[in-house]
């Protein structure tokens, strides 16, 4: 099955920290399948910014190689790779003083009744000053829009600190703050499960649904990232923004109409109903030496190459919203790296029946469950009891109703990113954060993070290769439920 492409207005794209890892894994690589895709309009640019003083060849060399390694060979053939590289051009600026921005004002000036999406592929650090020079230097103006990357702070006032920045050079409507969960193909099919069937919405709430689970697991450790994630840990990194608004879709009520502002109004509702956290509810884990994929992998503490760190690389909670939909439903949420296996799953477990008239020989009637799997292999599994098939007793087991979106379509599993970026130059907001729900997130995170500041208490270890501390079984088991690891 082939799926459907709209070719986009022309554009600029102009990619702050243009060399740095981002850049090269996932943004770069987006853009060329669009182009790929015929998707990107024969006039499109992009610009590449960075400290590093590179010719146009050298930033074309290396913006290259990331296609060669990002995007497999049958996927790029060489009248896409010739027109690509047409698009790129490169200018050296520097964030944190003037020097650069005049050529990069010259680069633009053509452009101004275009779209320009100024991308901040750069630590958090320098939104601020790029945003105050993209005033000065009047690129902000018009048709410009801006692309932020999280981490949108450390916390909330640091957040409120970027937000205001950018709110300064930029109105609020032509501000993206991305969550790439958001850009998931099964992320965007929780929306269409919900609210595009009559079957789930008359169940979706407490008084059908027993619980709800949401785990994002990894199974690589932080990789060359440990510098940065030692100052964020999985609290930060994970749960303040993918893991919250998966929340956020599963719980919200239906928004009155599929705009950027009616479905981010219906999130920061659910984020304004989350009870406030206190222990025992959640759990903190740090990853020591195990074994993933077959091989030893190091600790946490060695790939930091720190003898010492309280960042944890687990959380698990067990999350309460308040209100008449989700009262006394939990929901746990579990994320870690060097975990068991690469696994991001939501699993909705409806109310067990509240009779049985079958008897012992039967075995017991486990409860239905719905399992939206984000990856890897992106599906929807609904568990519902039959009876064994054959001439016997009446015995029964759970049997799912299988979607698998990579065999039902057929189609290649466009990565997070090109969505979004194409979204962007679309002008449409739906699945980027808005202001009010970022700090809303941190107003809730804020006080878990302070608690474990002041707590003695070190993250629980775990061997690598694990579900992670035993402690994030008994989170759940004392409330008589089960992890459902790898549920599908
Ligand atoms: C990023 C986090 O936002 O998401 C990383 O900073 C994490 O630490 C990544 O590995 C996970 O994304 P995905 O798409 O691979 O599940």
């Amino acid at each position: 099955m082939m799926s459907r492409v709209i070719l986009v207005e022309p554009f600029v794209l102009v990619v702050f920290g243009a060399t740095g890892d981002l850049s090269r894994r996932k943004l770069i690589p987006a853009m060329f399948q669009r182009d790929a895709a015929d998707q990107v309009p024969e006039a499109a640019e992009i610009i590449g910014v960075s400290r590093a003083k590179l010719s146009r060849e050298q930033f074309v060399a290396q913006a290259m190689a990331a296609v060669e390694e990002h995007v497999p060979q049958n996927e790029r053939p060489a009248i896409v790779a010739k027109r690509f590289v047409k698009r790129l051009h490169y200018v050296a600026a520097d964030a944190t003083s003037d020097s650069g921005w005049e050529d990069l004002a010259r680069e633009l000036a053509p452009f101004k009744d275009r779209a320009i999406v100024f991308y901040f592929a750069t630590g958090p650090a320098f939104y601020g000053p790029i945003c105050e020079r993209l005033g000065r230097f009047n690129l902000a103006q018009g048709n410009a829009r801006v692309v932020v990357e999280k981490p949108v702070g450390k916390d909330g006032e640091t957040a409120h600190e970027v937000n205001e920045a950018i709110s300064q050079v930029f109105p609020e409507d032509r501000v993206y703050r991305i969550d790439h969960y958001l850009g998931k193909e099964t992320v965007q099919n929780l929306m269409a499960l919900r609210f595009a069937n009559g079957l789930f919405e008359p169940l979706w709430n407490a008084a059908h649904i027993d619980h709800v689970q949401i785990t994002v697991a990894e199974s690589l450790g932080v990789e060359g990232r440990a510098g940065y994630y030692d100052t964020a840990g999985a609290l930060r990194d994970m749960v303040q923004n993918h893991m919250l608004q998966l929340l956020c879709l599963v719980a919200m009520e239906p928004p009155g109409q599929l705009s950027a502002d009616a479905v981010r109004d219906e999130k920061l509702k659910v984020l304004r109903a989350l009870k406030p956290m206190t222990a025992p509810n959640w759990v903190r884990g740090q990853y020591r030496a195990g074994a993933s994929a077959g091989g030893p992998v190091p600790g946490y503490l060695e790939e930091l190459g720190a003898k010492e760190s309280q960042t944890e690389t687990f959380v698990a909670l067990k999350v309460e919203i308040e209100n008449w939909r989700w009262a006394g439903v939990p929901f746990y949420l579990r994320t870690g790296k060097r975990l068991a296996e690469r696994v991001s799953e939501i699993v909705i477990t409806f109310r067990p029946v509240p009779h049985s008239m079958f008897g012992p020989e039967t075995g017991p009637i486990q409860p239905n469950r719905l399992v939206i799997r984000l990856q890897p292999d992106e599906g929807v599994k609904l568990w519902l009891m039959i009876k064994d098939p054959g001439p016997g007793g009446m015995r029964l087991r759970p049997v799912p109703l299988d979607m698998s979106f990579a065999s039902s379509f057929n189609v290649r599993n466009p990565d997070a990113y090109e969505r979004l970026m194409l979204d962007v130059v679309r002008g449409n907001q739906t699945l980027f954060m808005r202001r009010d729900e970022v700090e809303a997130a941190w107003a809730w995170i804020d006080p878990i993070l302070e608690s474990w500041s002041q707590s003695p208490e070190p993250p629980k270890p775990y061997t690598a290769g694990t579900w992670g501390p035993s402690a994030a079984i008994a989170l759940i088991e004392r409330d008589g439920r089960t992890w459902s690891d790898g549920g599908m």
